[in-house]
Order: structure tokens, then sequence, then C-alpha cells
């Protein structure tokens, strides 16, 4: 699915969201400004897809940032948006199975991904295994509005309006029906604060971004 719109994918995230996707990325990367301070850090992007978190983690690093996701239109996109930049690689991978040792990773950060996960459980528990003790996860996706005026207008756009734009530029409506099941389906914040905790994370907290259109939940690994 994501092969198939790779090509559009950045112009439709930047149109359909007016922009606020790259304020939510940097939100995220802002988060770990500390990991990404440390010249020694290695911080990783799981399901990085086009990169653009990837960029807004390397433009603050200065240590190493890794990409990482399974789909190769999506990380050509991604390689060629980052050409130049030094401290910034890319790996083919599954998020669920990923080829790093454990305690590897100072920090781990997902935006709009972890949803796409087949086990969510069974992700949390591979970012877990790569963190070093103490490092943090920053998970970015969409969530649920829950403000009685904001809430129906914006679900109003995202099952009725979003798709229908989204199908005509990209040529593919499937993929852009997905988009609003997927997030129907997806755990509220409070929920996956509860599954986080499940697998280990403590200190687990989320902020609402666009009044909980987004969600950017944080944890970390015991030390
Ligand atoms: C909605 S895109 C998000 C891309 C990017 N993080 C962003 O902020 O725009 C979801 C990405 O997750 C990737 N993905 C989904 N499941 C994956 C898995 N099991 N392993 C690696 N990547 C995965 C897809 O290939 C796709 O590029």
């Amino acid at each position: 699915m994501f092969a198939g719109v790779a090509r559009h994918y950045d112009f439709l995230n930047h149109f359909l969201s007016l922009g606020t996707d790259i304020l939510w990325r940097r939100a995220t990367a802002n988060t770990l400004a500390v990991d990404l301070a440390r010249p020694e850090s290695v911080v990783a992007d799981l399901c990085c897809g086009t990169g653009d978190l990837s960029l807004a983690l390397a433009r603050r690093s200065a240590g190493q940032v890794v990409g990482v996701d399974f789909c190769h239109p999506m990380l050509a996109r991604a390689r060629e948006k980052s050409a130049g930049l030094p401290r910034l690689a890319f790996v083919e991978a599954d998020a669920l199975r990923l080829p790093f040792a454990d305690d590897r990773f100072d920090a781990v950060a997902v935006a709009f991904g972890f949803r796409n996960l087949a086990n969510y459980r069974h992700g949390l528990a591979e970012m877990y295994r790569i963190l070093k003790p103490g490092g943090t996860v920053a998970l970015l996706e969409f969530s649920r509005v829950r403000s009685a005026v904001i809430g129906p207008l914006f679900r109003f756009y995202f099952r009725r309006i979003l798709p229908r734009l989204g199908g005509w530029i990209s040529g593919d409506a499937a993929s852009y029906r997905y988009l609003p099941d997927s997030v129907e389906r997806f755990p509220d914040q409070d929920a996956l604060v509860r599954l986080m905790q499940a697998t280990g994370f403590i200190n687990v907290r989320y902020r609402n971004l666009s009044w909980g259109v987004a969600a950017l939940h944080v944890g970390s690994k015991p030390r």
C-alpha cells in the first residue's frame, strides 16, 4: 500500500493536514532534544517512510540517526531527500523483527507508523528491546478528538473529505480510506498508555496535538 502512494505521500501529508504534520514531527523531535544533543547518541526512527521525522531528528542531532522502514519506494525517497546530510542512515527492515542488538539506541521515535504494525505488543517489545536502559520512546500517532465542537468537524473531514481528496490526487482511493479506518481501530490515548506500561515502559505520558487529532506518547525503559 505504501509503495503505491510513495510518489504523492509527502505532498498529500502536507496538503491534507495544512502543514500541521510538520509541526507535529517537530514537536516529536523536540521531545528528544536532550538525547539528540549528545554526540555519542544513536536514535532510531522506525517506520520512517519518506524520512521527514528522520530529517527533523538529524537536524537537531549531534549523534547518529537511523531511519528504518520495510517499504523500498518510501526509503528511496527518504534517501534522496537526505542526500548530503551526515550522521543519517537508512535501513530496510521490518519493525517487528529489527536487525539491531539489544540495548543499542538512546531513543526510538515513530511517526504515524506504529498504527500500521500487525501486532502492537510485539512492536512495542521490539522498541523496548533495542533501547538502552534509561532510553526514551516517542510515539506520534493519530488519536481521538474529545472536543464536542472540534470532534464532529474533524471526523467529518477525516471520514468524508480526506479519503476523497487523497484518493483523487494519489489515484489510490483504498489507501486513503484505510487511513480513517485504521485510526478508528487504533487504541485511544489512555489505552496506548496502558499498552506501553504493559510492555515495561515507565513514566509514560502523552500530549494531545491539535485537540487530539494526533497524540505524542513518551515513555522510558527503566535503568
Ligand atoms: C504512514 S507512513 C509514516 C511514514 C513517516 N514516519 C511519516 O511520518 O510520514 C507508515 C510507514 O510505516 C511503514 N511500515 C509499516 N509497517 C512496518 C513494519 N512492520 N516495518 C517497517 N516499516 C513499516 C510503511 O512502509 C510506511 O512507510
